[in-house]
């Protein structure tokens, strides 16, 4: 898999680290659209036109203010400016990525005489640069240009069949999804926190995320056999897990980021895997348990990558720290699912 990092044109950009590239960088991806094009919406026209009508009916246009002012209202200490602009960096890339995508499928699939499907992902697309043109501009406003133009024409792309398209691409949106209305949850509850404008938008943002997760829902019901039988639990399984694994390891790495928001990091990643896991079980046949063992395997991986990080200069000791992270990725991997239709378990965590 090949990473491309944004392009920074700020002074000071070049010079920072927290703003290059790591193994967490944002990819671009691209698909089978030959496969794409032949989608059968014929069992799913009911859902497929009443998205076609939301996402036409376009409900968050005014919500998202182009002239709203984006500078912070508070000034920080240079350690949580830096966790602050990594956040926008990594987010804003994500959020173009998400944009390439959908707007890639869209043109080959109009090429490909799929005009409904087609105007689906334009829609999609045009949600995905309204959220990254916000985080652009929250961007500009620390003083830090993202030359996304020229992202575009010069990205590594990774090619991935379509059927993981549609699992990684649903999860990313409900998790995205969740991602927002949790911080958006705990601004409102503690106002003091909310340093920034930009978290004014997380309520609309998470509304289009949400949305694009019910769209991709509603297209792997389009594949049948895709959420079912051993690829449906394979293909559900390792998404999940991966998902997860990208989602802590970004979170506890980046935890100043949540600590400036008043947040615990850990917490808040466990309660964005349950919420995700648990509105997964609308679309995938299982779902992890995510019983206590998940989260203590979650809290040795982020450790042994800390690890790993700080002695990239003692080679045996990184050998015996990746072996370690070999053995915990497949211990957590393997831990046990249930299927979607079993009734809800709570589990504390
Ligand atoms: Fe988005
Ligand atoms: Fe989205």
């Amino acid at each position: 898999m090949t990473a491309t990092s944004p392009q920074l044109t700020a002074p000071q950009a070049s010079a920072a680290p927290h703003l290059s590239e790591d193994l967490l960088t944002p990819r671009f991806y691209t698909t089978e659209i030959a496969k794409a094009a032949r989608t059968d919406l014929d069992a799913e026209r009911p859902a497929f036109e009443a998205m076609l009508g939301e996402m036409e009916a376009d409900y968050n246009r005014d919500h998202f203010d182009r002239k709203a002012p984006l500078d912070r209202v508070r000034d920080l200490a240079p350690e949580q400016k830096e966790a602050y602009e990594s956040y926008l960096v990594r987010s804003c890339v994500s959020e173009f990525s998400g944009f390439l995508l959908f707007k890639e499928l869209s043109r080959q699939l109009k090429l490909a005489k799929r005009p409904e499907l087609s105007r689906l992902f334009n829609l999609m697309a045009r949600d995905e640069a309204r959220h990254a043109g916000f985080l652009n501009r929250a961007l500009v406003a620390e003083g830090i240009v993202i030359d996304l133009p020229s992202l575009s024409g010069k990205r590594p792309v990774t090619w991935f069949p379509l059927n993981w398209v549609l699992y990684s691409v649903y999860l990313s949106e409900k998790i995205g999804y969740w991602r927002y209305i949790l911080i958006d949850r705990h601004l409102k509850a503690n106002p003091e926190n909310a340093f920034a404008p930009l978290f004014d938008f997380f309520e609309p943002w998470c509304q289009d995320e949400n949305r694009h997760g019910d769209i991709f829902n509603m297209l792997i019901r389009c594949w049948p056999g895709l959420n079912s039988g051993l690829r449906g639990r394979l293909l559900s399984r390792f998404f999940l897990w991966s998902v997860f694994l990208t989602h802590s390891l970004t979170v506890c790495e980046r935890g100043n980021f949540y600590r400036l928001l008043g947040m615990d990091p850990d917490r808040f990643d466990a309660e964005v895997m349950r919420q995700t896991n648990r509105t997964a079980r609308r679309a995938f046949p299982v779902v992890y348990q995510l019983t206590p063992t998940y989260f203590e395997l979650r809290d040795q991986l982020v450790d042994t990558f800390r690890g790993m990080k700080a002695c990239q200069a003692q080679p045996m000791r990184q050998l015996g720290l990746k072996l370690h992270f070999a053995s915990l990725l497949l211990r957590q991997f393997l831990q046990p699912m249930e299927r979607s239709d079993a009734p809800l378990a709570e589990v504390s965590a």
